[in-house]
């Protein structure tokens, strides 16, 4: 049976921000994550060899966004021995695509670009189904393929990357996943997931499901092709697993590479999929997502005359987190918003246009280019 040694340590933690696969709640403390997670801070060498590998560096190491991992030292000796690894990441197609999901994306395709690696994506329409009581199995499916355009939007190589839907390839997956359930007892997922006796069964199994795409290269290549996969921290749980059961199954460990969740528009933390207008997505249309931004929550003052006099507070602000994590990408651009914003020189309105400006921009090519990938998306679907 499964060690368990990654999945020590679950499940007592009550008190402190609740941050699951399912639901993150709470004023999220990403060191505190670290600690609990028993993961590693991305900084130091490590840091310095992924950046000297790619031959370049990415706001999102530069800010901290991608700031936790587990073994990427091992992907980073075979970059530098020339071995093959892969890239593997995914999505849980419970509706469309909002900013939040697309956020770790251009990460990945930032590595597949500097690397030259394979990428496999997941779509769990089947962990859709057996956790979201609305969904139906042709719904998940459905979100499947549109979640996939707004992945391959983003300009995956078409050579490199496939797009895995978990009921599609089920005759290629159901014997790996089956390998990796023999290994996870009830009990380790009821630590991990918290799970109870009200939970059905398919959502016991799920987990297996998830572990697939870390060890599908191996599989296919018969050797040994780690996998990367860089996602949101809320996903390591199932990832432990996947690590504590590898050499069980004869595959190498899966290294992570964990970022942290964009805020909502709303304030607080990760977006909400039930309260669309906490974000943003990407099938909206200009008119909402200027609504959207117009009601965001920012760090601003009860009165323009006050704003002037006092400033604003960047570091609770939707507004100027939208513009950290994805839309200025020049730290010397994002550095003048925050000191124009303390000082009271931006007000909240200026900012929220000057950033829905950008915000459209990069939606109205995202549109197109996603429809423009629909007719090729048979292309990328892994086939059994
Ligand atoms: N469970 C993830 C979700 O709910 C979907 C997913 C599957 C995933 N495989 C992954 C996310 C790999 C990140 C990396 O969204």
């Amino acid at each position: 049976m499964v060690e368990n040694d990654e999945c020590k340590g679950e499940a007592k933690e009550e008190a402190k921000a609740k941050v699951t696969p399912w639901e993150v709640r709470g004023v999220v403390d990403y060191d505190e994550l670290v600690v609990r997670f028993g993961t590693t801070r991305l900084e130091g060498a490590t840091k310095r060899r992924l950046v000297e590998l790619a031959g370049e560096d990415h706001w999102m190491l530069r800010r901290d966004i991608f700031y936790s991992h587990r073994d990427l030292d091992t992907i980073l000796d075979r970059q530098s021995k020339g071995k093959p690894w892969a890239l593997y990441t995914g999505r849980g197609p419970s509706g469309h695509t909002h900013l939040g999901h697309v956020t770790p994306w251009m990460f990945n395709k930032w590595l597949q670009d500097r690397f030259r690696v394979p990428m496999f994506f997941q779509l769990t329409d089947d962990e859709k189904f057996v956790f979201n009581p609305e969904l139906t199995l042709e719904k998940t499916h459905e979100y499947a393929l549109e979640n996939a355009l707004d992945f391959l939007a983003l300009g995956f190589d078409p050579k490199l990357t496939k797009v895995v839907i978990d009921t599609d390839l089920i005759r290629t997956m159901y014997p790996i996943a089956l390998r990796a359930a023999k290994r996870i007892t009830f009990s380790t997922a009821r630590a991990v997931f918290g799970f109870t006796n009200e939970n059905n069964i398919g959502q016991l199994f799920y987990t297996s499901m998830q572990s697939v795409p870390a060890f599908l290269p191996s599989a296919l290549a018969g050797e040994e092709v780690p996998t990367l996969i860089p996602a949101a921290i809320d996903q390591d749980a199932h990832f432990r697993i996947t690590r504590d059961v590898a050499p069980h199954l004869g595959y190498p460990k899966p290294a992570l590479l964990h970022c942290k969740l964009l805020p909502s528009l709303l304030g607080g933390d990760k977006m909400s999929a039930s309260d669309p207008e906490s974000s943003i997505y990407t099938t909206d249309k200009p008119k909402v997502v200027r609504k959207k931004l117009m009601n965001a929550f920012t760090g601003g003052r009860v009165s323009v005359e006050e704003q002037r006099r006092l400033g604003a507070n960047p570091d609770i602000c939707p507004v100027f987190w939208y513009e950290h994590y994805l839309f200025e990408t020049d730290d010397a651009k994002l550095a003048d918003i925050e000191r124009r914003c303390r000082s009271g020189e931006l007000l909240c309105g200026e900012h929220k246009l000057a950033l829905y400006a950008k915000v459209e921009k990069w939606l109205e090519h995202h549109q197109s280019e996603r429809e423009r990938i629909r007719a090729h998306l048979d292309d990328f679907m892994m086939k059994d």
